[in-house]
């Protein structure tokens, strides 16, 4: 059997398969359905210094081939998380990794240090959240608010630090550099792309917040292209994302530079979509002749 294993900052991950923050809650639901120990890795919710209730339903759209989504980072609050669900997901022998959010740089700050007395394995600190009037993507949509806050957090934290970064810019590349030099470890991608539907009938969006963050297949070439990009420009590690709901599709990503994936609207379609993607993997490795899947990472030949 081809050997799973990857490391991503200094983690090691018993395989590629994380599930992506905001799909997964905190695991309970799944936990019913398969062993967690089974995943390579769990990213928890966005996570902001006090709980968030969200935007106004609906928050769900339907799009060919994907679902747009404006939840607006609901979430119980960092403390919460710490005492009540940190706990819990760290006894379940996977790669815990705690998403962040804010709406300041201090918000960023303060919630990294209160991870620093635990044992989570990772930050990944999300600048790309379309879906909130304040912070989000407007850090990670400009290479000075991107560095601003990822010089910030990484004084804040020893923890191994990535940076989630948003597809709604003009180069991710510029981007994904900005966050290397102040000190991320490294970077994930891609988060949502900017959309909105209208009810023709009503005239007005299917979103409360009238646009939202598209996910699913349709996106993965996107996701591909952006992976290939910011490995071309960047020597830490990434965590591709983006539409993969197949074993290929993460040799494909893993192939255009990631070193590790998240999987996260699939899990929508099929909760054993993690686990499925695993062995499928595993297939794909004996099939190509691979017997250690990191090595493909980045061997995309190009003409
Ligand atoms: O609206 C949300 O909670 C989405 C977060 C994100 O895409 O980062």
């Amino acid at each position: 059997m081809a050997d799973l294993s990857v490391k991503v900052a200094g983690v090691e991950f018993k395989n590629p398969v994380i599930a992506a923050s905001g799909c997964f809650g905190y695991g309970h639901e799944y936990e019913e359905l398969f062993d967690l120990s089974k995943l390579g890795g769990i990213s928890v919710k966005g996570t902001t210094l006090t709980r968030r209730d969200g935007n106004i339903p609906p928050r769900i759209a339907e799009t060919p081939s994907g679902m747009l989504n404006s939840v607006g980072l609901q979430n119980p609050g960092i403390d919460y998380f710490i005492e009540k669900e940190l706990p819990y997901l760290l006894k379940k022998d996977t790669v815990i990794i705690a998403n962040i959010a804010g709406s300041s740089i201090e918000e960023y700050i303060e919630v990294a240090e209160k991870l620093n007395d635990t044992s989570v394995h990772m930050i990944e600190m999300n600048i790309s959240c379309p879906n909130v009037k304040k912070g989000g993507a407007g850090f990670g949509t400009s290479c000075d608010m991107a560095a601003s806050v990822t010089k910030a957090v990484r004084k804040a934290t020893n923890k191994p630090l990535c940076v989630k970064l948003t597809p709604n810019v003009t180069s991710i590349a510029e981007i994904a550099k900005a966050v290397e030099a102040e000190g991320a470890d490294a970077v994930s991608l891609i988060n949502t792309l900017l959309g909105m539907r209208i009810d023709t009938r009503t005239r007005r969006p299917i979103l409360h917040n009238n646009v939202g963050g598209l996910s699913g297949p349709a996106v993965l070439p996107v996701a591909v292209r952006m992976v290939w990009e910011v490995r071309n420009a960047v020597d830490i590690d990434i965590i591709g994302m983006g539409g993969i709901s197949k074993g290929n599709d993460a040799a494909e990503i893993m192939l255009a530079g990631a070193d590790a994936v998240q999987v996260g609207a699939a899990l929508f379609n099929d909760p054993f979509a993690c686990v499925r993607i695993v062995d499928e993997l595993e297939k794909w490795c004996e099939v190509n002749k691979v017997d250690k899947l990191s090595d493909i990472s980045g061997g995309v030949v190009t003409w």
